[in-house]
Formats: C-alpha cells, sequence, structure tokens
C-alpha cells in the first residue's frame, strides 16, 4: 500500500502491533508505546524525527526526500553500524547526564542540585504559516523534573532551508543552572564529511579551509564578545561522500542567526556519523533560569542541496531575501563614502565639494564617515570622543544639518557613521557615566582600537544609545542612511550593574536587540549597513535590521573577488556593501567592476579622477542602475573559481531567466593568463536565444564581443563564452539578453 502524503503530516505507529496509520491532528497526543514519526519536508529534502523506544526523539533519516514518505522508517534498518550503546546517538536534543555518551546540546543542574536530564518526546504541533512555511513544535520533558523543551523547526519548503531553535523552561522549587543550551542538533549519515569553515582578521576576511572530518570534536566558535566574527564567522559547509563543487555534490549549510559568542560543535561519532550541536557560546556563560522563565535560543539555519555549492547558495540567499534581511526585494542606494578619501580630516567646506561630487558622480547618497563628532575632546583621530554624539563645531559649525540641506540642494541623500555601542575613554560620556562601560572593577583597563565597549546589559545604557541614534533622526528627519560600525571585541567582560556575570555575554546581545528593535519600530525602513571594523560581524540575527553589512575594509578589488565569492555563498548581494577605493593598484574599470558585484559605493576623491576616469564611473552607475535588480534579486551563478585558474567569473540571472549579467576577471598575473577555454553559462533557458553585449567599456576602447550574434542558451551552457580575458582586458562585464 502506498501513501501519498502531504505537508505538515505525522506517521504515527504502534511498536506492539506495527499497524501504521496517520494521524493528521495538528496535536499529537502522547500513548506509552507508540512510535511517532515527522517527516518535515521540503521540496528536494526530508528531516525525519522519530520517537524511539525511550521515547526520545531522534533523527531517522536527513537527506534527499523519497517519493514514498512510508519508507522513511524503513531507512535505520539498512545500517549495519556499531551499537548504539546510549540509544541516543542520533537524538533531535542531545541530554546529558542520562544514558548520553557524545557531545550534548543540552546540560543542566537541576535546583535540588541533580545533573541529569532525559528529555522524553510529549507532543508536537504542525502549524501551517502560509503555502511555503510549516513551524513544527516538539515538546520534551524530563520524567523526573518538571523541566521541558521545546524544539522548533521552521521549514521553508521552496528554498530548502530550515531554521531550528528551542525553548527552555520549568518549574522547579529552585533556579535551574543552564551549563549548555543548544538551539540545534542534528545528525547526518555519510561515508564520509569535509567541513568548509572561515577564519580571518581585520582586512583578511572569509579565508576558506576545507578537510575531511575526522573523528572527535571540531568546535567552531567565538569568544569575542562583540564584532564576533572577526576570527571566525559562524557559517559553516559540510559536504558529505565527497567535497562538493559548484554544480555536484551534497552539501548542508549552516549558520547560527546570532551576534555574539556562537559555538558548533562537530563530532564525527565512533559510529562514523555526523553529529553537529550549534547555538549560544556557553563559554563564561552558565545561565540562572527562574521558575517560568523562558530562555529562547537564536536560530539556527540549514539548507541541504544535492547539486552542489551552488544551488545551495542561490536557496540560501533567496531565502534571505524573501525571509530575513531587511527590505531583501526593494531597493538601495548607491552611495560616495568620505572615509578613504578624508579619514579624520575634514570640515565643511571639505564636505560641501563631497557632496557636489555625490552629484557629478551620479549616486544616491554621500555617507559621512568618522569623525564628525566630539566637542569637549574632538574627534580628530580614533583615541576618543565615542559616546559623544554631538558635532564637532570647529568642523562644523553649522552642523550636521546644514550638511543635510546642503545635500538636498545637490539632490543627493545624506547618511550618517554611528558606532553607537561604543566609548572611548577620553570621553565625556566616559566622565560622566563610568559605570556604563564593560570593564573589571579591580583590573586595568585594555582596549582595542583605544576603545572600550558600553554595557548593554544595562537598560539605562541602551535608553542612551536608542536616543544617541533617534536625536540624529530627530534634528536631521530626512536623514537617508546610517552605517552602524563595531570596531571593538570585549575585553575584562564584566558589567557593573548586571547581578549575574554569567548573564553577561548574552545579555549583551539581548541588549544590543532591544536596542536595534527600538530603533526599527519607530525607523522601519531606513537603510542601515552592518559594518564592524570591516567584517567583524555579519549574521541573519542582525540583519534583520540592517539593509547590507560592510565586508571588509580589504577593497581591493582581487582580495574582494576571492572574498566576495565565499561570502555570497550565505549572502546575497543586495547585503553585501562593495566600494570602489584607492585600495588595490588595478584600474579604476577593474574597481568599478568589481564592486557592481555588490551594493556598489565608492569611497575615493571624486576630483582626483581624470576625465574619461569620471566618464567611465558615471556611465558604469547608469548602467549598473538598469542591472542592479538582476545582480542583487537575480540567482547568481558561480562560472570560474579564482582559486582555481587565472579567470573568475559571476553571473547573475534574472529569476524568469531572460537577462543577466556577467563579470570576469583576470586574477593571475602569469604569462600569457587569460581565458583561454571557454566559461560556461549556466541558468539559462536550453531552447531560447540569447545575445552577449559587453558594458563597462572605458572610454575609448571597444569590445572583440559581437553583440550582433546570438546564441542558443544550449550552447551558452554546454560550450560556454569567451569574454576574452587577458592582460589588456582583465575584467570584462556582459549582458545576456534573451532574444524574443
Ligand atoms: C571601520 C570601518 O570598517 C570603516 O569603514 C570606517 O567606517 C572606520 N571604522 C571608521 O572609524
Amino acid at each position: 500500500m502506498k501513501y501519498s502524503l502531504k505537508k505538515g503530516t505525522t506517521i504515527t505507529r504502534m511498536l506492539c502491533t506495527g499497524i501504521l496509520f496517520f494521524l493528521k491532528l495538528a496535536v499529537a497526543g502522547s500513548l506509552c508505546a507508540q512510535v511517532v514519526t515527522v517527516p518535515l519536508q521540503t521540496a528536494a529534502n526530508a528531516l525525519v524525527l522519530q520517537t524511539n523506544e525511550f521515547k526520545n526523539l531522534s533523527i531517522i533519516y536527513f537527506g534527499k526526500k523519497l517519493h514514498d514518505v512510508q519508507e522513511y522508517g524503513l531507512a535505520p534498518q539498512v545500517y549495519r553500524q556499531t551499537s548504539d550503546y546510549s540509544g541516543m546517538l542520533n537524538s533531535a536534543y542531545t541530554s546529558a547526564g542520562s544514558r548520553n555518551l557524545m557531545e550534548p546540546a543540552i546540560t543542566v543542574t537541576h535546583a535540588d542540585g541533580n545533573n541529569s536530564l532525559d528529555l522524553q518526546y510529549i507532543n508536537h504541533t504542525i502549524k501551517q504559516e502560509n503555502e511555503n512555511v510549516t513551524l513544527y513544535t516538539f515538546t520534551l520533558r524530563d520524567p523526573v523534573y518538571d523541566f521541558s523543551v521545546d524544539l522548533f523547526y521552521k521549514v521553508y519548503y521552496r528554498q530548502d532551508v530550515i531554521e531550528q531553535w528551542s525553548v527552555i523552561r520549568h518549574q522547579e522549587k529552585g533556579n535551574v543552572l543552564l551549563h549548555k543550551y543548544a538551539s540545534a542538533n542534528l545528525y547526518l549519515k555519510s561515508d564520509a564529511f569535509w567541513l568548509r569553515q572561515y577564519h580571518g582578521d581585520w582586512a583578511r576576511e572569509m579565508k576558506p579551509e576545507e578537510a575531511r572530518v575526522t573523528h572527535g570534536i571540531k568546535t567552531l566558535d567565538s569568544k569575542l564578545g562583540t564584532r564576533a566574527n572577526l576570527f571566525q564567522p559562524s557559517v559553516f559547509m559540510i559536504s558529505m561522500h565527497q567535497p562538493a563543487t559548484e554544480n555536484e555534490g551534497t552539501v548542508l549549510f549552516g549558520a547560527l542567526e546570532y551576534s555574539g559568542n556562537f559555538r558548533t560543535d562537530i563530532e564525527l561519532d565512533y559510529q562514523n556519523n555526523l553529529r553537529i550541536v550549534s547555538g549560544i557560546n556557553n563559554y563564561a556563560s552558565t545561565y540562572t533560569l527562574k521558575k517560568g522563565e523562558e530562555f529562547v535560543t537564536p536560530g539556527f539555519l540549514y539548507t541541504l542541496s544535492h547539486q552542489g555549492k551552488g544551488y545551495a547558495s542561490r536557496q540560501l540567499q533567496d531565502w534571505a531575501r524573501q525571509y530575513k534581511i531587511l527590505d531583501g526585494n526593494g531597493d538601495r542606494l548607491t552611495l560616495l563614502n568620505n572615509w578613504e578619501a578624508t579619514y579624520f580630516d575634514f570640515n565643511e567646506e571639505k564636505l560641501k565639494a563631497l557632496l557636489k561630487d555625490t552629484r557629478k558622480l551620479g549616486v544616491d547618497l554621500f555617507l559621512l564617515d568618522d569623525g564628525w563628532f566630539g566637542q569637549k575632546y574632538p574627534r580628530n583621530s580614533d583615541h576618543t570622543a565615542l559616546g559623544d554624539w554631538q558635532e564637532n563645531k570647529t568642523k562644523l559649525p553649522n552642523g550636521i544639518s546644514a550638511l543635510v540641506k546642503e545635500a538636498a540642494g545637490n539632490q543627493v541623500k545624506f547618511g550618517i557613521w554611528i558606532e553607537p555601542e561604543m566609548v572611548s575613554p577620553k570621553s565625556e560620556l566616559y566622565e560622566k557615566h563610568p559605570t556604563w562601560v564593560v570593564k573589571q572593577p579591580a583590573r586595568p583597563e585594555y582596549y582595542f582600537r583605544n576603545q572600550l565597549v558600553l554595557d548593554l546589559s544595562n537598560s539605562e545604557v541602551q535608553d542612551f544609545v536608542v536616543g544617541a541614534v533617534d536625536q540624529l533622526f530627530t534634528s536631521n528627519p530626512s536623514l537617508a542612511y546610517i552605517k552602524w560600525d563595531c570596531n571593538s571585541v570585549i575585553y575584562n567582560a564584566h558589567s557593573l550593574t548586571l547581578k549575574n556575570q554569567s548573564h553577561f555575554y548574552i545579555e549583551y546581545v539581548r541588549g544590543l536587540y532591544n536596542v536595534l528593535k527600538r530603533i526599527r519600530s519607530k525607523y522601519p525602513t531606513v537603510p542601515m549597513m552592518l559594518c564592524s571594523g570591516g567584517g567583524g560581524r555579519v549574521d541573519y540575527a542582525a540583519l534583520q535590521y540592517f539593509t547590507e553589512f560592510w565586508p571588509s575594509d580589504n577593497t581591493d578589488p582581487l582580495e574582494r573577488i576571492f572574498m566576495q565569492w565565499e561570502y555570497s555563498y550565505f549572502f546575497p548581494a543586495i547585503a553585501t556593501g562593495s566600494h570602489v577605493t584607492d585600495w588595490g593598484k588595478q584600474p579604476i574599470k577593474f574597481k568599478v567592476d568589481v564592486a557592481m558585484m555588490g551594493k556598489l559605493g565608492f569611497d575615493i576623491v571624486v576630483s582626483h579622477l581624470a576625465e574619461k576616469e569620471l566618464q567611465f564611473c558615471q556611465q558604469a552607475i547608469r548602467d549598473y542602475e538598469q542591472w542592479k535588480k538582476v545582480i542583487w534579486q537575480g540567482d547568481q551563478y558561480r562560472l570560474a573559481n579564482p582559486a582555481e585558474g587565472d579567470v573568475a567569473s559571476v553571473a547573475y540571472i534574472s529569476r524568469d531567466k531572460s537577462a543577466g549579467i556577467v563579470f570576469s576577471y583576470l586574477v593571475s598575473n602569469r604569462y600569457a593568463a587569460g581565458s583561454a577555454l571557454p566559461i560556461r553559462l549556466n541558468g539559462l533557458k536550453s531552447d531560447s536565444r540569447y545575445r552577449l553585449r559587453e558594458i563597462n567599456l572605458y572610454p575609448g576602447t571597444s569590445s572583440p564581443i559581437d553583440s550582433t550574434k546570438t546564441y542558443s542558451g544550449d550552447f551558452l551552457m554546454t560550450v560556454g563564452f569567451n569574454p576574452e580575458v587577458n592582460a589588456g582586458r582583465s575584467s570584462v562585464v556582459l549582458t545576456v539578453e534573451e532574444v524574443k
């Protein structure tokens, strides 16, 4: 007998009789010896949860969706691995202290001092939020202690994405200590696994490393508090069977949606299966949970692809635009930033000239960076004034409002930089509120970029930060953009007001989200850039409040080709700030071409551009206007990997496959380096015909690409095209348009 089940169906089987029947109710009650099987299905995959003889919830299958849902239950039978001595190796949320022998998802000390936990399935609910999104909630409870965990799985069907988190609570007679409290626990089966992880530092963000996973635990984590991704972002990939390529292989992308300390344990167990436990880092963070209080963990996000990394990234980018990034399907402003053009050395007159340049260049907005504030201690270097968010009257005698007006006069918008979480030791704020900073009272202060972090676990400090941002908007209602920076990690993690210091790291992040929520409730749409001394903070919890992020202060376009290649697996172009600056020795065309692969901006002295350079930039900005929707909202295909050859090539194809834009670059300066072989396109319609046209041509040059010829999608995807990249044509931008 064949059963075809719709999304959200539960299979319940009585262990004693073996009779299968389906429970179509939203809530499945607990029956003593019943096995409950719940397949969480997406367009391509199924994550199948099942209760076992101990009533623990386990993962019995995570992989390609089967035609017959009934067969998921057969999956465990075909493995002949060694014994599971605990009966919980594949736990959906591994509790410590009872039968568990592996890395737990949750570890507690109960009110009576006992350290054991056994989470048993009670029931589950299935709530279809809309045609694409279903929320599954599983309630687990300890049979001995009045302690429970709800596991949430938010399933995005079309995107093959699942967001998973847990809510922990109890009704014990006193407080319970949470020593570990993961968001999610996954269990993968394969003959081999490869981990692709990232590391970095300032100006060296998103450096990939890939290696076969060996037995034991590999932990990806951060203990930096703020700027938490500086050395390690929380995003990673796990390839199964063999390292996934761009278009082939099974690969899981994972990321924690959290802007503070995170921890992901990747454990290859003795049976050769992979256990993934991800959540807030419990480092120095034992949490005291009061009776009746709920501890809500952040979301752990994953997508599983059977068509390589490229497909996984397109699914994730689509999900991010639809469901996470603020205004992910909306518009963005191109901009001119003054950071590298002036650093701290500017005054009203200089800025007025830059405002004129903004208009001349043809971008939408001028962004005033660091250095505009501080009265008692003017911000003329990075040693002073953070926290003193009043204009420096020497530099700006007529204040920000005069600049906002001047911008309007030039028909451009005005945006401003702020670093609201920070304070300079030399500032009026620190003098007035020495207890508002993160510091150890009995130890010397220690600085990162000469500054301290404000204690956002303190609600008074939260009010101050909200007030500082609000003040900017209330005094300049037409302020159109905020760059929110965060240049310091947390040293001497200690709050001078918090009762329980073990809660500090968590309360800091809660305070930050509280601040962002309040700002967003008053200013829901104003674009904000998430910046953190370069790319030190980017995750999908923060991106709910931000329209874009700053990947790195390293804007050398060659570096950006590599860096944005990696970032783009996890974050779409619309959110990826990409500016033309003086970094790198490449010609302006190369710089602009690279910056166009993200959210375009400039940070140059426009008046230093030669006539032709300016002309080129102006035309490129006009072309960008025309193509930005395809870059931002289209599907990204990585065609030629800069790490593997002379040429890098990346395409963005509109969702209806009628138009695309392809960026190709020379990434080697070896003799005769260039596009010797054609580059195969992707994402087109095989039987449509397309015309290739070169844009972003430098004035006075012509293109060898014949734009009168047409090619079938089949040809372009099977044989390919040659952008004719070589030392004389180090970057080439081609448009691909369907000919009807
Ligand atoms: C770090 C940022 O990444 C830069 O873009 C710039 O805004 C500086 N901070 C300003 O201090």
